[in-house]
């Protein structure tokens, strides 16, 4: 059986310099500069200059060389998720949470990828937002120690599946039903018809302390995920 090949890229927030800024497009430097808090706009840098530097390095092109299109398929407003307009481009996935950036990148396996910063405590409304009946019996039952971290668990691991069909929070969390912490991340079953269990791989990354991450890529093939961390 193929094997589909996905590399995923961990980068710490990198502050604004002239070269990093000069790899941002008119469009880019816009949304960056429309950010208000300083982290917010590292973190929106970060992962162009991660994206494009990866890319440039596949495609063997200067990183500035590299043009990503963000049109929103609902609005047209450059917020959506960014990709290659070229035949035969790689296929990718930005996220962002605290001191994290990730991308995650396949020959063109559509794919997402989530990171998030686990917080003390869960947001009222959150557990609705995310779980189904079914997951919220699982999280009942386990040690209140252990909710918060597993909650974070099923958002990641959810995150990535509605990233990777490019659906967003357009696709309600609670459709999916995912594993539950304790066992290897996977789709166990799908009302929406934009995922397939059987189509569905994923992998639960290491993206270090205080964070959890996930990664999924729509393909029945087995799945192999290789983790770098970004170094300029
Ligand atoms: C994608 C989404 C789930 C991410 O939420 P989040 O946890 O806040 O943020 P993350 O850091 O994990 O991911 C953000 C990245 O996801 C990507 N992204 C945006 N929309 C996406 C989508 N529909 N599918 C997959 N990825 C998407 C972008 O790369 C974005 O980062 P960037 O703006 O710096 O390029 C959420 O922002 C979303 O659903 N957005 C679309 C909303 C929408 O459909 N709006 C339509 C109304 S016009």
């Amino acid at each position: 059986m193929p094997t589909i090949e996905c590399a995923v890229w961990f980068s710490g927030p990198m502050a604004l310099t002239e070269n990093r800024l000069a790899l941002l497009d008119g469009t880019e430097l816009e949304r960056l500069h429309a950010y208000r808090r300083e982290p917010d706009r590292q973190r929106f840098l970060t992962g162009r200059v991660l994206t494009k530097t990866v890319l440039a390095g596949r495609l063997e092109r200067a990183p500035e060389k590299i043009q990503l299109d963000s049109g929103c398929p609902e609005c047209g407003r450059p917020h959506g998720a960014p990709r290659l307009l070229e035949e035969g481009a790689p296929v990718f996935s930005i996220s962002h949470s605290g001191d994290r950036v990730a991308l995650a990148i396949t020959d063109g396996t559509p794919v997402g990828v989530d990171v998030e910063q686990v917080a003390a405590t869960v947001q009222d409304g959150m557990h609705r937002h995310v779980l189904n009946a079914a997951e919220q019996l699982v999280m009942d039952q386990l040690p209140a120690n252990e909710q918060v971290s597993a909650f974070f668990t099923y958002w990641t691991r959810k995150e990535a599946l509605v990233k990777a069909c490019r659906r967003g929070i357009a696709l309600p969390m609670p459709q999916l039903t995912v594993t539950g912490p304790g066992e290897s991340a996977r789709l166990l079953s799908s009302e929406s018809p934009d995922l397939d269990p059987a189509r569905t791989g994923m992998r639960d990354l290491e993206p270090g302390e205080h964070y959890r991450a996930s990664v999924a890529a729509l393909t029945g093939e087995s799945l192999r995920v290789t983790t770098h961390w970004f170094t300029e």
